[in-house]
């Protein structure tokens, strides 16, 4: 079967970095690509940053690689990540060989609730003077991450929270999980986020599997990115039950959009974990590997020091494979 895989190159470095990774894609498997339109660009010129066409695409197509979006991020990403029923953020977060990592040691999976918390939406301006934020925590959103979780890392895993303050929302959360991983006899560690905060770049080998609620899985990863070498480097996977949504974890990078010196290795790592979710396991390590090598001793793009464009370091990866 031809698996269809929706591509959104989005705005800004998207553009640039996206066709690396399905050149890569291309190369290592026989996809059916479905392109369609989401972001600033497209809301210019047609008033919608999402067009329902391409909420749909998503929808219906067996992945979808995504790049990223400028300001209309929010109203582009969060119902994304409902088209395709997603209630996890996988984020990896991993220094690699060659790789000038402020932690060297750090290889942490972020596994973060992608659904609710304090982005659940319900905000209000009360006054002049007060607005609120409704925290929404279900037992069964902790518990379909907690399943995720014990299949995930059957070996345990660390659980982030702050429920010693938020003793309902956290409190639920965190139950939730250990119950779910007690069930499977799978070993947790509880954590509270701030103190993580100080433990991950003191001693970031201590940990390796990190389940966390909403904005704490946010925050917590991208500060592991800056462990690691930066933003360049972080794919992400947005996992539902029937369908998923890969993209880097960094933005639309304006500083340095149109230049194309964008490091492409964030989307390719991504396309790395589409392969995997589609079942092609083989192909998603022979990606990570080319990608690993160019990392160690190939050209590099100026985040990582070197001068090299994304499309001599997309060429470079795909001569490894
Ligand atoms: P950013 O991730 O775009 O950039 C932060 C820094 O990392 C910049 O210095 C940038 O040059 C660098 N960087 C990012 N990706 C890079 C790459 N592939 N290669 C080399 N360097 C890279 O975050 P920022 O500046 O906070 O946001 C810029 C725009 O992106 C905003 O409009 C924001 O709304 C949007 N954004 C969209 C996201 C999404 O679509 N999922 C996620 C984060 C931000
Ligand atoms: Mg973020």
């Amino acid at each position: 079967m031809t698996e269809t895989v929706a591509v959104i190159e989005g705005d800004g470095v998207g553009r640039e970095v996206v066709p690396v990774a399905v050149d890569v894609l291309d190369a290592v498997g026989e996809f059916s690509f479905v392109h369609a339109e989401a972001g600033d660009a497209v809301a210019e010129r047609t008033g919608d940053p999402l067009p329902s066409a391409t909420y749909e695409t998503v929808a219906d197509a067996d992945a979808t690689l995504f790049g990223a979006a400028g300001e209309t991020a929010a109203d582009v990403i969060l119902p994304l990540r409902e088209a395709v029923g997603s209630f996890v953020n996988v984020r990896p977060a991993r220094a690699y060989p060659g790789v000038d990592a402020l932690r060297p040691e750090t290889d942490v999976v972020f596994l973060r609730e992608n659904t609710e918390g304090v982005y659940s939406g319900h905000e209000d301006r009360l006054s002049d003077d007060l607005s609120t934020l409704t925290r929404v925590t279900t037992t069964s959103a902790s518990e379909r991450l907690a399943e995720f979780a014990v299949e995930f890392a059957p070996e345990g895993f660390h659980i982030a929270h702050k429920a010693n303050v938020m003793r309902e929302t956290d409190g639920r959360f965190r139950d939730a999980v250990q119950r779910v991983a007690d069930a499977h006899d799978v070993a947790t560690e509880e954590v509270l986020m701030d103190a993580f905060a100080t433990r991950l770049p003191l001693d970031p080998a201590s940990f390796d599997v990190v389940v966390c609620p909403n904005l704490a899985g946010d925050v917590l990863s991208d500060l592991a990115a800056g462990l690691v070498g930066g933003l360049g480097l972080l794919p992400s996977a947005n996992i539902g039950p029937e369908n998923a949504l890969f993209e880097p974890v960094h933005g639309t990078a304006p500083d340095i959009a149109g230049e194309g010196i964008a490091n492409p290795a964030a989307t390719v790592l991504s396309a790395a974990m589409l392969l995997e979710h589609l079942g092609y396991d083989e192909d998603g390590t022979r990606v990570r590997e080319a990608v690993e090598s160019v990392l160690a001793d190939g050209p590099r793009t100026p985040d990582l020091g070197g001068d090299a464009s994304t499309g001599g370091v997309g060429d470079a990866i795909l001569g490894r494979l």
